[in-house]
């Protein structure tokens, strides 16, 4: 079974989180390729898919949704995951709490295209050039705290869970 982990990544957060989902794939002894969704060549080729994107503005990042709706009819009757990078973990209480709803928004939208096996949302690196200044100003002023949130326990758990899938796929 070849599987494909793509992602698209403005700022490099995003890549280090398929990274390291591709690493744990491949400690497993999965045949996984990881790339851009920009450098993937022969989609149909794999048989497993697990895609992302940072999120800007509530959404996948174009080249990343762009990349689905091409390849949907390739998706289409095999596993995909997909997972998205944002910054509701950099908030606090009642605002990370809100900020986590925008999940439902975002994956509505891919719903469109495909029907994953799971989603989920992730935070990646925030700093305080990330939203420009006035962003940063409003973001501090919700609690907000710059940092790198990517929570590398649950990354891994996840990529491990999509490993056992995938093994008893092959099974
Ligand atoms: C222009 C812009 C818009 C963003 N909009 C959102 C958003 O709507 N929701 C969110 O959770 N994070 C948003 N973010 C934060 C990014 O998703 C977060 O920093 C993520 O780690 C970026 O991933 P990357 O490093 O792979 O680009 C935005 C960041 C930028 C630069």
């Amino acid at each position: 079974m070849r599987v494909l982990v793509a992602y698209a990544s403005a700022a490099g957060s995003t890549a280090g989180v398929a990274e390291r989902i591709t690493g744990v794939l491949q400690a497993r002894g999965h045949d996984v390729a990881l790339r851009s969704v920009d450098d993937v060549e022969g989609a149909e080729h794999y048989d497993a898919f697990v895609l992302g994107s940072a999120v800007h503005n509530q959404a996948w990042l174009p080249s990343a949704s762009d990349f689905l709706a091409k390849q949907r009819l390739v998706l289409h009757g095999k596993p995909v995951w997909l997972f998205s990078v944002g910054s509701p973990g950099a908030l606090r209480g009642p605002f990370r709490r809100w900020a986590m709803l925008e999940e439902n928004d975002i994956l509505a939208r891919l719903l469109d295209i495909v029907t994953p096996v799971e989603h989920r949302l992730f935070t990646g690196v925030v700093t305080n050039t990330t939203f420009g200044r006035l962003g940063a100003l409003v973001f501090r002023a919700l609690g907000g705290r710059f940092g790198d949130f990517r929570d590398w326990d649950a990354i891994e758990k996840w990529g491990a869970s999509i490993a056992d899938a995938l093994a008893d796929q092959k099974s």
